[in-house]
């Protein structure tokens, strides 16, 4: 792991490393393998955030599943922009489904907010929502996932799969803007 990594104007420092990452997915997969025992679900990642994430949760997930990736788009360089778009849809029908969504991080919550009742207009048998980090403090929706690998505080996170205005997904760890 880096000290730091310096990615545009900004540093960032040590915050997670990925043997730790390792650790937690595998306890998340078997909370889920336990949850959904002898069902078929659709999981489904967002895009581009979660692509990393999504690869090592499946391989923790030992129940027959179909995957699929959306992808949606509310960030421009280190903040929100409050309104969520959909750039990919899903073209899976989901009536009757159980259903997994799997985000990278949940920040202000709107775009699981957003991705929930849109999911849920759509007659699934039960959509839940897996997210590997969480940020409450900076919450304004009213949600809570059903799986959260690390609740961390507000400061912006880059690495395995998290990018700052385009660039850092490829780190193998999570770094923490330096303060
Ligand atoms: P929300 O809609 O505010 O909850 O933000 C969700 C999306 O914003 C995530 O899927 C990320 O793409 C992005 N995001 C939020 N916080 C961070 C961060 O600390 N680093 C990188 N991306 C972030």
């Amino acid at each position: 792991m880096e000290k730091e990594v310096h990615i545009h104007d900004k540093t960032f420092v040590p915050f997670i490393t990925a043997p730790q990452l390792q650790v937690r997915i595998a306890e998340l997969g078997a909370l889920i393998n336990e949850d959904l025992k002898d069902k078929r679900p659709l999981i489904v990642g967002v895009l581009n955030g979660s692509a990393i994430f999504m690869a090592d949760l499946l391989r923790v997930i030992q129940l027959p599943c179909e995957i699929a990736f959306i992808r949606v788009s509310s960030y421009s360089g280190t903040e929100s922009t409050g309104t969520v778009k959909n750039v990919i849809g899903l073209t899976e029908d989901i009536s009757g489904r159980d259903v997994i969504l799997v985000e990278d991080i949940i920040d202000t919550g709107d775009t699981a907010k957003y991705l929930l009742d849109d999911f849920k207009s759509k007659n699934p048998a039960s959509v839940r929502f897996a997210t590997l980090l969480f940020k409450p403090a900076s919450l304004r929706q009213e949600i809570k996932p059903d799986y959260v690998g690390f609740e961390i505080p507000p400061a912006f996170v880059v690495g395995y799969g998290l990018d700052y205005d385009g660039l850092g997904r490829n780190l193998a760890d999570i770094y923490q803007l330096k303060s």
